[in-house]
């Protein structure tokens, strides 16, 4: 894994940018795995300044997405595709019918069987990822066993606690999920993931500092990957004692 270590957070920002921007420019037309979470939203927004101010071309490219919480309607403001459309899509010239974020209201088999669909006919060039402190990777909670394909997923209670600052109560954290697979996501030509905080240490330390692959840690299975890219704040490089 090459690991990028970044003095803040927007230089960590920048450089996942530049690693986006490089993929758009070579391949115009490519197919990028996009992720929610507050890790990635600075990226966002540089992307979104490239495209307005250096002409950074998104006309062509489509995105899928990692997971959407069941039970909200797209235009509730803390699903996933609101999530997207505000932090990024609104503000880029993509063609929105070249999106995709699997639904997360109505038939949810039907929704799963047309994600998983969705993804079988795509070749994403780089998957974006974010991890959750319980080392979860899109709505893969860690446990017994992890599963290849898109699939429902029940939250765990420290990933309810997590995402409840975003609701105005605890309550109203959806508590299930459809995600996509963690074979899915491994299929992605290379990954991305954006890393920050104090409270992803345990997750960061597992994923860097630890040689194990675990299901109890879904994010070290990123260690299998021929070409994944962690981009670290210094602070968090600190915390857990990594060195380059
Ligand atoms: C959610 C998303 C994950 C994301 C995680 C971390 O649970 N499903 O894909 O990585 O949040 O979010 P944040 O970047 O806000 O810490």
């Amino acid at each position: 894994m090459k690991v990028i270590i970044c003095e803040d957070y927007a230089s960590q920002c920048s450089a996942g940018a530049d690693i986006i921007e490089k993929i758009v420019r070579e391949k115009p037309d490519c197919c990028l795995g996009l992720a929610t979470g507050s890790s990635p939203v600075g990226m966002y927004q540089e992307l979104a300044r490239r495209c307005r101010e250096e002409g950074l071309d998104f006309s062509k490219v489509s995105t899928v997405n990692l997971d959407e919480y069941i039970g909200l309607e797209p235009t509730h403001n803390q699903s996933y595709r609101y999530f997207m459309d505000t932090n990024l899509f609104n503000h880029i010239n993509i063609d929105r019918n070249n999106t995709y974020v699997a639904k997360g209201t109505g038939d949810i088999e039907a929704n799963i069987e047309e994600f998983r669909a969705v993804i079988a006919g795509s070749t994403v060039e780089l998957q974006v990822l974010g991890v959750g402190p319980d080392g979860h990777l899109a709505f893969n909670e860690p446990g017994k066993e992890l599963y290849w394909h898109a699939h429902k997923e029940t939250l765990d209670e420290s990933t309810i606690d997590a995402n409840a600052r975003f609701f105005a109560s605890r309550d109203e954290v959806p508590r299930y999920a459809v995600t996509m697979g963690m074979g899915e996501i491994m299929m992605a030509k290379r990954l991305l993931m954006i890393l920050s905080g104090a409270n992803k240490a345990d997750a960061a330390r597992q994923l860097l500092m630890s040689d194990a692959i675990t299901c109890s840690c879904p994010a070290t299975l990123m260690k299998l990957h021929r070409d994944a890219t962690v981009i670290l704040t210094r602070e968090l490089a600190d915390i857990i004692g990594y060195t380059a």
